[in-house]
């Protein structure tokens, strides 16, 4: 799968740009706000039709109502069109021109891995970052968790509500016996379970890949493990005792919108050891690993989108690190110094300048 043709209208920094992509490497060059990333971000938000930066309605262009993102996706035998209007009122997504109602039907066409120069953060982050991570990597995979995942929210917030009414009636000492809010906590905990069985899947065969993938960057024989961190009890009688407690927080304080994940290196938590370059090595390591398993379980290799990553690694990891990436994927590199990139692995990469708000085909790869 590649990106043939992506067309920007009224997206963050583009009032309307077109690009021609090559099937492999690609690279955007230009200085700092020149708008490098929002075209990354263009082709993140076509895949999962969320922006990963901020508010959704912050990439249409300042002083228009709308943005389109429009593409050709060529695979072996087909070229499929993806498009993705938003407007301050909604999202409507097309595909080969057809309004496809259900986002989770959309999501999935396109996969990409991105891999940021957030990423270094993700251990040192919130677990919200680490959630978004697990969870946008799923939507990739699962049409089913992107079903479940906005499920999980509504419900979520639907008893958050109930709780919020609940809290002027709550009574000192008297036990809560609320038919409503029963109903309310049996569905949170199913669709609660859910969520959490593909969290621990997804986690235990990401595990995996990470484990070859960190000893492969890294060049050591060191053992990476996750841990997946849960408050969740799918038992009635345990939300049944945080009835009074939920009430008054106003919100429900157990399930997997507090999950959070930890990683290990020889069985020692990173988050406190490790070294910014090691902080970088397993962010990398768990971007490839990503890519590789989306390839394996879609049999289509994602589209990689570098932000800015490549110019932070000595030549060695770029060889590294680009040698471990599949010979079948569309790479896109983004980079304010093409000098700082290895030669080599950009001889037949394609080539642009970003520059006062548009973007310049300046060599054309092979
Ligand atoms: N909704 C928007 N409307 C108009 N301009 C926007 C919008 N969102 C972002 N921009 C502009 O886009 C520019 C930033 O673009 P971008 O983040 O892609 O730069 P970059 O080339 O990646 O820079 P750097 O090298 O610093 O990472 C800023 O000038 C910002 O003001
Ligand atoms: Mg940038």
């Amino acid at each position: 799968m590649h990106i043939k043709k992506l067309t920007l209208y009224s997206f963050r920094s583009y009032l309307n740009e077109s690009i021609e992509l090559s099937p492999k490497v690609n690279i955007f060059v230009g200085d700092n706000g020149a708008g490098k990333t929002n075209i990354l971000e263009s082709i993140y938000s076509l895949a999962s039709t969320k922006s990963y930066k901020n508010k959704d309605e912050d990439m249409i262009l300042e002083g228009k109502d709308f943005f389109k993102i429009s593409s050709e996706i060529e695979f072996e035998n087909r070229i499929d069109t993806l498009l993705f209007i938003m407007s301050r009122q909604g999202k409507k997504v097309f595909k080969n021109n057809v309004e496809v109602k259900k986002i989770s039907e959309f999501v999935g066409n396109l996969n990409v891995v991105l891999f940021s120069p957030e990423d270094l953060f993700l251990l040192k982050a919130g677990p919200s970052e680490r959630r978004k991570l697990i969870d946008l990597s799923l939507m990739q995979i699962s049409k089913k968790y992107v079903e479940d995942y906005q499920n999980f929210k509504k419900q979520l917030k639907l008893r958050n509500d109930y709780l919020k009414y609940l809290y002027p009636k709550l009574k000192d000492g008297e036990s809560i016996e609320d038919e409503m809010l029963g109903i309310l906590t049996l569905n949170f905990i199913n669709i609660n379970k859910l969520i959490f069985e593909a969290r621990e899947n997804f986690l235990k065969r990401l595990e995996e890949y990470t484990k070859q993938s960190y000893k492969e960057l890294s060049g050591t024989n060191d053992d990476i493990s996750f841990v997946y961190e849960t408050n969740f009890d799918s038992s009635m009688d345990f939300f049944k005792e945080k009835y009074q407690s939920d009430i008054i927080n106003g919100s429900t304080q157990y399930g997997c919108h507090r999950d959070d994940v930890r990683f290990l290196r020889n069985g020692i938590d990173l988050e406190s050891t490790a070294s910014q370059g090691e902080l970088r090595m397993l962010s990398l390591s768990i971007k490839i690993a990503l890519s590789r398993m989306i390839k394996d379980m879609k049999k289509e290799a994602p589209v990689v989108l570098l932000d800015d990553v490549l110019s932070e690694l000595d030549i060695n990891h770029q060889n590294r690190l680009l040698s471990m990436l599949d010979k079948s994927m569309q790479i896109i590199i983004t980079t304010t110094d093409i000098l700082k990139i290895n030669q080599s692995s950009i001889k037949n990469a394609k080539l642009f300048k970003v520059e006062d708000k548009h973007v310049k085909e300046i060599q054309n790869g092979r």
